[in-house]
């Protein structure tokens, strides 16, 4: 196909110029950029998108079924006041607040390192997240590769890590953990609450990754309070050491795309409420972790 990759970074993320998905994208093009983000590790961003919704959600169904999606999922229970109006798929992230006082979208989201929705059986796989409006500096997205940091752990670490599994409890995460997510009316309903392997193998590349996040996991099945805190901790150092890492510094219509099996993320949220943010995320609904 007919466009320019450039590579993020030396380890993961590619970027992707001389594309305009709103004159229209056949089948062959959509499943050719899902090809060339596996290819990148799970990670990449499309500039200069003018999306309508329509077509964003033509476009993620390309990488599977969304949350959301009546077709699917029952409507996301937690997030519903931030689903967009007339397209249930969309999942609306913003500092705005409309005339009326209803939210443009959920303040706060993700500003700790977290896996989108790793509290389900079914966590997300891929989250498109499209920038309508962006401050003119700051709110940067980190991203946390975990199949580097997994690769960099020694071969004793792994196999202590390979037969053990994780709680990722929203609610107990919310109470307990330093990342402390922003917490509002439908999170602490006690449904969002999955058991997951540590270490999870993503099935199109057969690549192992680390899958814990401080946002959402809350203790390592069958372990002490304190071992579990120390092994937790331990890899959430390693995991986001500056080698792993891409800062995304937003320009508005940048369409961006990533593998939330193979990465966590992390939204900076340094800019004040008077300076409009505004953003909509399709997710795609992955496979039980394995
Ligand atoms: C998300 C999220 C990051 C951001 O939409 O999943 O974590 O920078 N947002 O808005
Ligand atoms: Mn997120």
């Amino acid at each position: 196909m007919d466009y320019q990759i450039k590579p993020l970074t030396r380890g993961f993320g590619a970027e992707i110029f001389g594309l305009d998905l709103s004159a229209g994208f056949s089948d062959n093009l959509a499943q050719d950029l899902v090809g060339t983000w596996n290819d990148a590790g799970g990670l990449m961003v499309i500039h200069e998108q003018n999306l309508t919704s329509e077509q964003h959600i033509a476009l993620s169904r390309h990488f599977g079924p969304l949350f959301g999606d009546p077709r699917e999922t029952p409507l996301q229970d937690t997030v519903s006041r931030y689903i967009h109006p007339d397209h249930p798929e969309i999942y609306r992230v913003s500092n705005q607040v409309s005339k009326d006082g209803t939210p443009k979208g959920r303040k706060g989201a993700g500003t700790y390192w977290h896996s989108d929705v790793s509290f389900r059986n079914r966590p997300a796989q891929a989250s498109l997240l499209h920038a309508k409006t962006i401050p003119p500096v700051g709110g940067d997205t980190i991203f946390a590769d975990q199949a580097a940091a997994y690769d960099a752990l020694s071969e004793g670490m792994k196999t202590i890590l390979a037969p053990l599994f994780a709680w990722h409890d929203f609610e107990v995460a919310a109470r307990t953990q330093y990342a402390k997510p922003v917490v509002v009316e439908g999170d602490m309903n006690g449904a969002n609450c999955a058991r997951h392997p540590l270490v999870r193998t993503k099935p199109e590349t057969g690549r192992k990754s680390l899958f814990v996040n401080p946002g959402f996991t809350s203790n390592i099945d069958g372990l002490d309070a304190n071992e579990s805190k120390a092994i937790l901790e331990f890899l959430y150092h390693h995991s986001t050491q500056p080698q792993f890492l891409y800062r995304h510094r937003w320009t508005e219509k940048d369409l961006l795309i990533w593998d939330n099996r193979s990465m966590m993320h992390f939204a900076v949220m340094d800019y004040p409420d008077d300076e409009p943010r505004y953003m909509e995320r399709c997710t795609v609904i992955g496979e039980p972790p394995a």
